[in-house]
């Protein structure tokens, strides 16, 4: 099964509407000769629809990094899939590790985004991940295992194939430490076997993997390399263009 490699960037809370607008016109020309694959921007919720406007006419996909599940109502602070929609982003970030960790992004918070993601006909990129005491003590797959069973628990399967799955160890997360491409490997065989196993074979094998932690132009198309990592979701080294222009051109 050959799928379209998902680059992705995610800026977290960097850029202002206005430096947003000055990197995609710097940046927007490379994606155009990058068709074999997606290559994507998750900005702030104040520089999306600048954003959008900046990418127009190219490739580049622009996404939010977070959503509310409702359509509208009394959440002060929030946004809703309809809204990222209506800026013009066609893509959305959901359960990262920063929102499980300091925003109290759960499971069934993250599937009810999802829910909403998908029904607005946004990308989701659905991220899990185990920490460092996960990993030292041996439970990492019985982590990752829960947390795709609980993000993805109810996912309506006619639309589950649109699904990015991006694992993030935590423990990579702009700590410089990456996994090693074969560690990377090891757990996408095991979450294309979960995936299997909740969505069935047909639909688990159109679904991207893409890996994050610590992506840097040095250790991309190592990582990309690999025959189950079928993109890269990249933080700090997606903040310049020349490091990010690096990385979306990797072989893969
Ligand atoms: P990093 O972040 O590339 O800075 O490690 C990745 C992420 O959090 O998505």
């Amino acid at each position: 099964m050959s799928r379209k490699p998902f680059l992705a960037g995610n800026w977290k809370m960097f850029k202002t509407g206005e430096e947003a607008v000055s990197f995609i016109g710097q940046f927007k020309s490379v994606t155009s000769s990058l068709t074999d694959r997606d290559v994507a921007l998750a900005v702030p919720a104040t520089a999306l629809e600048a954003a959008a406007k900046a990418a127009s006419g190219s490739p580049l996909i622009i996404g939010a990094q977070n959503l509310h599940w409702e359509k509208e109502g009394a959440y002060t602070g929030e946004i809703s899939a309809q809204m990222i929609k209506a800026t013009g982003a066609t893509m959305v970030i959901i359960g990262h590790s920063e929102r499980r960790q300091y925003f109290g992004d759960t499971d069934d918070k993250v599937a009810k985004k999802l829910g909403a993601a998908l029904w607005t006909g946004l990308v989701p990129v659905v991220c899990v991940g185990e920490n460092l005491s996960d990993r030292e003590s041996g439970r990492t797959m019985d982590v990752l295992s829960s947390q795709v069973k609980g993000s993805l628990a109810g996912v309506n399967p006619a639309e589950a194939h649109k699904v990015v799955l991006a694992y993030e160890p935590v423990w990579a997360i702009g700590t410089g430490k990456s996994a090693t491409e074969g560690m990377a490997q090891e757990v996408h065989v095991f979450l294309r076997r979960q995936l299997k196993e909740i969505l069935g074979p047909q639909v688990a094998d159109q679904i991207r993997i893409i890996y994050g932690g610590s992506v840097k132009p040095e250790n991309a198309a190592n990582i990309l390399a690999q025959s189950e990592i079928d993109g890269l979701l990249v933080g700090g080294a997606s903040l310049l263009v020349e490091p990010f222009t690096k990385i979306v051109s990797s072989p893969c």
